[in-house]
Formats: structure tokens, sequence, C-alpha cells
């Protein structure tokens, strides 16, 4: 049975060293979290795995790593200056701040239940920044609210580096920034995030065909790759579209307070690489960069059969990474009965995703012969890099058993006086709690085995 509540998540995570409280010590910042020792494993697992169906699974999509703090005049021209807001209502009696179209009734205040409220504003969701020796206090230059920008303006100089014919696309993950009006939900809406975005580059008359394709392609990644089941997954077509969109839609995983949002699929038409091709002549041309107009970088595309120029449309698919890394922890999650009295929480994560992939318990700890040979088994199985291997020489095994179910780890091995005596050593397994007795020199074969599924 997959969590109950998110709350459940919250305590493991903290129980366990997934996820902390940003700036715990200090009371805390809204919307801003630290991933601790097993949560940067998770992450990097899911990472890991979205970079392996996007760019090493296929010949048309090169990978980015842009800045995350970029030129002011970037997020004007993007229009993300101008319309990246949210409708902000303030309660007068009480001074709550809420979105307005998250309110539960818009006319009443969510807080105290005055209908004292102000019109709503639009509230702008990019973090501003004043850098750089001779900066006075005004904003220059933003932390981007999203990676595709910082795509689009490099659509150039990766065509140019690594020609392509179209369609192509161009994938980034790394942080994002919004000062989100409230943030909620755990992971779920921050201040800062992670994204997973691609930019599929296409001829404007094919829009429509790679919409269709990527909507079912993501779609069947989470079911195939992450395992979410597929009555736990949905698309929601957006009615109202952002400011660059032409068609967009939702894929909605079924959290335990409902359906939202885990990953978009947008089509942004030719909106973004029009938009900085055409800016550029006007900034250039203002700061006397440019004298004629036709030195612009033109992030457009050359046919080179047909001799055509063309700005080409893209799709962009963005998945939240830390929304993923929620949602696999509420599906995996389990408390289990275990009879008299007694009950286990577990992690059934697939293994490949699993933080930690074999604990190694040298069940007697003042014996150099089980201990050196549980280091030995230790170094043999981190030669396989295939991730964590961890060393227990703390608690009790039942303690150690009972961690290790709780962060997902899909196997913990046993060495104890059999193993002096006839080279076997306990396997027990994480979802069935069987144990078996195998040989030492079969574990990183079997070890293998396990981490592929
Ligand atoms: N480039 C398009 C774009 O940014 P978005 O729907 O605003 O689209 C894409 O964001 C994904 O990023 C969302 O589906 C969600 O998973 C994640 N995301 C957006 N805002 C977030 C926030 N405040 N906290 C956590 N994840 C967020």
């Amino acid at each position: 049975m997959p969590a109950k509540s998110v709350n459940d998540i919250v305590a493991l995570c903290k129980r366990r060293g997934f996820i902390f409280t940003g700036s715990e010590i200090y009371g805390g910042l809204g919307g801003a979290y630290d991933y601790g020792p097993y949560g940067v494993e998770l992450m990097r697992n899911i990472r890991n795995a979205w970079w392996n169906a996007m760019i090493y699974a296929r010949n048309d999509i090169e990978g980015l790593d842009a800045a995350l703090i970029s030129n002011r005049l970037m997020w004007k021209y993007s229009g993300h200056e101008g319309s990246f807001s949210d409708p902000l209502v303030e309660c007068k009696k009480c001074g709550a701040r809420m979105r307005q179209d998250k309110m539960k009734d818009q006319t009443k205040c969510d807080n105290c239940g005055s209908t004292d409220l102000t019109e709503p504003r639009a509230y702008q969701l990019m973090m501003g920044l004043s850098i750089g020796a001779m900066a006075d206090g005004a904003i220059n230059a933003y932390l981007r609210p999203e990676t595709a920008t910082t795509t689009y303006v490099n659509f150039k100089n990766v065509l140019d580096s690594k020609p392509h014919k179209l369609p192509f696309g161009i994938a980034q993950i790394g942080k994002a920034f919004r000062n989100e009006i409230s943030p909620r939900g755990f992971v779920f809406r921050m201040r800062e995030f992670e994204q997973a975005e691609m930019q599929y580059f296409v001829n404007p008359s094919d829009d429509e065909k790679y919409f269709e394709y990527w909507k079912n392609e993501r779609l069947a990644w989470w079911i195939n790759v992450l395992g979410i089941p597929a009555e736990k997954l949905r698309f929601l077509p957006h009615e109202k579209l952002a400011h660059y969109a032409k068609a967009a839609v939702d894929i909605e995983y079924a959290f335990p307070d409902g359906f939202d949002e885990v990953e978009g699929v947008h089509n942004r038409q030719d909106f973004d690489l029009g938009s900085h091709t055409k800016a550029q002549n006007e900034f250039k041309l203002s700061a006397k960069v440019l004298e004629n107009k036709d030195s612009t970088t033109k992030l457009s595309y050359s046919d080179a059969q047909t001799g055509e120029n063309f700005v080409p449309y893209v799709i962009e698919t963005a998945m939240g990474v830390n929304r993923a890394m929620l949602a696999i922890m509420i599906e995996a999650y389990d408390e289990e009965d275990l009879g008299d009295g007694k009950s286990r929480t577990v992690l059934k994560l697939k293994p490949w995703l699993s933080p930690v992939k074999a604990a190694v318990i040298p069940l007697v700890r003042n014996v150099p012969e089980i201990v050196d040979l549980s280091n030995k088994l230790v170094d043999d199985l981190r030669k396989l890099a295939i991730g964590r291997i961890e060393l227990e020489n703390s608690g009790n095994i039942g303690k150690n058993y009972r961690r290790h179910d709780e962060i997902g780890t899909p196997v913990c091995i046993t060495v104890d006086h059999q193993t002096l005596e006839d080279g076997t050593v306990t396997l027990r397994y994480r979802d069935t709690m069987d144990q078996v007795r195998v040989k030492t020199d079969e574990v990183p074969q079997k070890l293998l085995e396990i981490v592929k599924q």
C-alpha cells in the first residue's frame, strides 16, 4: 500500500536522511529544502534515468548545462519579466497572502475566513539579483525560473558546434528558482527546485505530430522506467495557456491528496526563438553594439535541401525532478503488519533507484576474521561500480534490517561464524524478508542481477 499521506514521507525523509528543512537551525526558509545522504542518491538515480532516456538512448538530443544566473535582458525579452506572475490576494483582516487561483474559495481568506480581501495583483515570480562590483542595488540579473529559456539562447551555439537536421532536441537538468507566494506540499512547490527539461525543435508543419509523440513518450517513461502504475497517472490538457504556448498538457500523478502535476508537455511554437531573434535587433541597435541589422544572431534554421531559412517550432517536455522523487517515494512506501503486534516500514523501491545497493553486516564484530571478510566483500562489491555499498558496523542486526528496509536497500548480506567454516553468507531480501545462504564469491553476480531490476 503506498503512503496514505505526504506526512508519512516527510517523517521518513527526516528520520532516515533523505530531505531536511533548509536553514533548519535558524528557523528554516519557506520553500527551500536540503537533500541528505540518501536523498542525493535517489535524485541522482532519477536524473541518470532521464538522461539515459533523453540522450544516451537516442541520436537526436544533445545535453547542455547553462548558468543559473543570467542577464536581465534575456528574461525581459523572453516575456517573463512582463508576464511570469501569479495573482496575489491579501487578506485585510489577518494579512495572509494567497495565490488567487489556488484559494479554496476566492471570496474568503484561506486563513481566517474574512471576505475583506484586496483585488488580485500580478506578483512577479522571478528572483532578481543585483550583481557585480558596480551594481547599485538595481536588478541586473535573474536566477532562472526555468531551464528552457537558457536552452533557447544557446540554440545556435549547439547547432553550430554539433550540426543536426530537424527534428532535434537539447536537454538540460538543473535548478530553477521562483518566488512562489505559497510554497506547499513539502517538496511539491518550492522556491528552489530542479527541472529536467528538453526542447525539441521541429518543422512548424510537424508541431502537432511531435506534440502527440512527446506526450506519449513521457507518459510511457513514467510507467515503464520509473514504474509508477498507469492508473495513477493521467493527462490534463491546459485550458488557460502560458504566454508562449499553443497547446499544453500536464502529466498528473495521484498524490494522496489528489491528482497534481509532475510534468508538462508544451507546444511553444516559434515564440521563444522568434522573440530572442527580434529582441536582439532592438537591444543591439539601442546599445549601439550593432550598426546594421544583419549581424544579429538569428535563432533560425537553414534547410540545406530546400534552401529555406525559418524559425523552428519547439515542443517542450518539462519535468520536476523533486516531484518525481516524491511520487516515487509515495508509491514505494509500505507499512507491513508482521503479526504479534510487530510491524515494519519498508520502501519498496526498484533496486536501480535505491540509494544503497547492498549493506554488508558483520554479525559479530569482535572476531577479526569476520570483520576482515566483511571488508573484503565490501571492496569486491564496490568494484562493481553500481552505486553505494554500506558496511554496517554499529547497532544490532534487527536495527540494521529496519534501517535498510526504510531506506529501500534491496538486500542485506550477513557475514557470521558459518562464513568462516563454509564460505557462505546470508542474503536477506528487503521485500520478502527471505534469507538464503550463498557462496561469498557468487554475491557480486547476484547483486548485479538484483540492481538491474
Ligand atoms: N519550461 C516550462 C516550465 O517551466 P512549468 O510547468 O512551470 O513549465 C515544469 O514547470 C515542471 O517543473 C512542473 O511540471 C513541475 O514538476 C516542476 N515545478 C514547477 N514549479 C515548481 C516548484 N515551485 N517546485 C517544485 N517543482 C516545480
